[in-house]
């Protein structure tokens, strides 16, 4: 399929409320593409155990952003739904496909985090697969957001590194491979360009704002009791434990290629991010 076959037509963008959805979106319109950003709340309404909201969403597009249901506690079977998802994309027109996972290959709470990506390679649609490690959004628009605030990040990640990478620069992938040639049959590992010790992270934070703001290693137990006490599920708390256990054994230490690759440009540091999130208020207390 050349370009020509996607452009003019809108772009579906699952996820189009989240942390890379909302960018890819955003980044979209801005180059001038139609998009429909979908979600159970977005301006297009779409929900992955609700197939009747599908066909409206996919009539016309020709291309998809895929956010998956992987890191959802339910039960989720990839084989099922984004089986099924890919068959009806293909039969509503879509050529290309761009699918986010996960920069790992072992499973967190009993659950492969790329267990979609083979529904997507055997579509028959065009696809590029997008692998990013810890993003640094869940520090000011996720999971770590409480923590920043309450001038303590309570994690079992241990002194283990991680190449943070700013959903920015996802976002921007995704969207080179949404609307240029060249990005199929890719599978990007993306990283940002400095690995950094969750402390090391944090200490970036304190830094942009001026605040006093702590790292506190916790055992895996420690933590999923913290998080069940607060009322998050425990399936869920262990999921989110395995994931930050591997960066605890040093699993994500390692730098990737992927948006120098795609973009022919370096990621963006934790530190200009940390400084542009900080200039938004969102840390202020
Ligand atoms: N966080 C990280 O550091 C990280 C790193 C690497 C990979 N990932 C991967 O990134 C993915 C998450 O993407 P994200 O961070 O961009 O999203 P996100 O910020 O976690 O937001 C989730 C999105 O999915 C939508 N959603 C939730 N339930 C839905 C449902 N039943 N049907 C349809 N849409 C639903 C939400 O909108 P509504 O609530 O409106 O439905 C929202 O737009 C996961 O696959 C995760 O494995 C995350």
């Amino acid at each position: 399929m050349t370009n020509e076959a996607v452009t003019g037509k809108p772009i579906l963008v699952l996820g189009g409320t989240g942390k890379t959805g909302r960018r890819v979106a955003e980044q979209l319109r801005a180059g001038g593409h139609a998009v429909r950003a979908a979600s159970r709340s977005g301006d297009t309404r779409f929900d992955w155990y609700d197939e009747s909201t599908w066909a409206a969403a996919l009539e016309g597009a020709g291309a998809v952003y895929m956010v998956d249901m992987v890191d959802e506690p339910v039960e989720w079977n990839p084989e099922e739904s984004v089986r099924s998802f890919c068959r009806q994309a293909a039969a509503a027109g879509v050529g290309r496909i761009v699918l986010l996972q996960a920069r790992t290959n072992e499973d967190a709470g009993g659950k492969s985090l790329i267990g979609s990506e083979d529904e997507v390679r055997d579509s028959g649609l065009e696809w590029t697969i997008l692998r990013p490690g810890w993003f640094t959004q869940n520090f000011d628009e996720g999971i770590l957001l409480d923590g920043i605030r309450a001038g303590e990040v309570r994690l079992p990640a241990g002194e283990g590194k991680e190449p943070f990478i700013d959903c920015d620069d996802v976002a921007a992938v995704a969207v080179a491979a949404l609307t240029e040639d060249g990005h199929a049959g890719r599978v990007y590992e993306l990283s940002g360009p400095r690995l950094l010790t969750f402390g090391e992270a944090v200490a970036e934070i304190a830094a942009a704002t001026g605040r006093e703001i702590r790292y506190v290693a916790l055992t895996a137990d420690e933590y999923v009791a913290e998080l069940v006490a607060e009322g998050v599920p425990e399936d869920y708390a262990r999921m989110v434990a395995d994931l930050i256990g591997q960066i605890r054994k040093g699993k994500g230490a390692y730098l990737s290629t992927g948006v120098q690759d795609a973009l022919g440009r370096a990621p963006r540091d934790v530190s200009e991010w940390a400084k542009q999130a900080a200039a938004t208020g969102v840390w202020d207390v």
